[in-house]
């Protein structure tokens, strides 16, 4: 029989955040399957709910979890007319889905230079790649400060607010590590105010300087790295942004200071 690129896995876990719209699971890892923090894995599902057929609709998904941890974790949305989600959201503990092999993506701290802050700014989903920057704790050693900035549409979006506030506190619990207060999270919600940040987008933010004065730190290119995942749209316009202020992505051999990953 021939050999196929991908493994068929096992759901082991699910915290739904926000019904019908926002979950997350777990899944075994394929045995040797190997990346590095900020890469997708590809996702596979037949097209029959039958468990036994074989997977036909594909589609990327950041991981959460950090390579030295035991098994994979996803961060998902549903979206209503997708061909994906719907039946995504339908699995349970026990029932199988596919794993491509290999794990893909250049969403990762090998594009930059160490040092100096680095800044990860995300839309919805676009924070799944950021939870396994941070559960590496190798990436604590790598910058001064790291400021993580989560937009959402509305509050209950924010999902996993309380595990990022015990980093901030604490650090990531698998380096054992102290003194941990260099992370800063700003969660930011366009259609409902929030207690400590306004209802903008982060794009205006960025443009009306208010996004550095939260985070009390200048988005300065000479000492700051940039991340950005998530809607395509966020995407270009903080990328104009950021480049009109010197950041840009790096080229073959040439570190930059910014790193982006569109979901869509
Ligand atoms: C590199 C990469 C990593 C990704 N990682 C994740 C992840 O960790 N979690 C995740 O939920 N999705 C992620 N996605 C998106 C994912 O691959 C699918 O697009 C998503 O699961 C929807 O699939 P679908 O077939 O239901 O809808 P699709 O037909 O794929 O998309 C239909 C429409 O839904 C909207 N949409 C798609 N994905 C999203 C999203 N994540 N958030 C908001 N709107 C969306 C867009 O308007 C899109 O045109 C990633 C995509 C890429 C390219
Ligand atoms: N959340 C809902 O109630 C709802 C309703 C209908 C459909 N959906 C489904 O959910 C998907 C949207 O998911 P989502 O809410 O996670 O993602 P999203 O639409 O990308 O919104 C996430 C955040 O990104 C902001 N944003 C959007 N475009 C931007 C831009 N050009 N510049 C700067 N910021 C920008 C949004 O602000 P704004 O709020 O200002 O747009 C919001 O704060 C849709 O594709 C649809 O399938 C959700």
């Amino acid at each position: 029989m021939a050999e196929h690129k991908y493994t068929r896995e096992t759901v082991t876990s699910i915290t739904q955040w926000v019904p019908h719209k926002l979950f997350s699971f777990s899944t075994t890892k394929p045995a040797g399957f190997t990346y590095v923090p900020g890469q997708f894995a590809r996702l596979g599902l037949p097209l029959q709910a039958a468990q036994d057929s074989s997977p036909a609709i594909w589609r990327a998904y950041s991981m959460v979890t950090a390579p030295q941890q035991d098994g994979l974790e996803f961060y998902s949305i549903v979206v209503p007319a997708g061909e994906f989600t719907p039946r995504l959201a339908q699995l349970r503990v026990g029932d199988a889905i596919y794993i491509d092999k290999s794990a893909f993506g250049f969403l990762t701290l090998d594009r930059f230079e160490p040092g100096g802050n680095l800044w990860l700014i995300a839309t919805g989903t676009g924070l799944s790649a950021y939870l396994s920057l941070l559960q590496d704790p190798n990436t604590w050693k790598l910058f001064n400060r790291i400021i993580l900035v989560h937009g959402v549409r509305h509050e209950e979006e924010l999902a996993y607010r309380q595990k990022i506030l015990e980093w901030v506190a604490q650090g990531p619990a698998a380096d054992g590590a102290t003194g941990f207060t260099k992370l800063d999270y700003l969660p930011i919600a366009t259609r409902e105010a929030l207690a400590h940040t306004p209802q903008e987008r982060i794009t205006t933010l960025i443009a009306n300087g208010q996004l550095e004065a939260l985070a009390n730190c200048a988005l300065d290119p000479a000492v700051s790295k940039v991340m950005l995942c998530g809607n395509p749209d966020m995407l270009l316009e903080a990328r104009k942004l950021l480049s009109e202020r010197g950041f840009a992505v790096g080229r073959r051999g040439n570190p930059g200071n910014l790193a982006v990953e569109n979901y869509w």
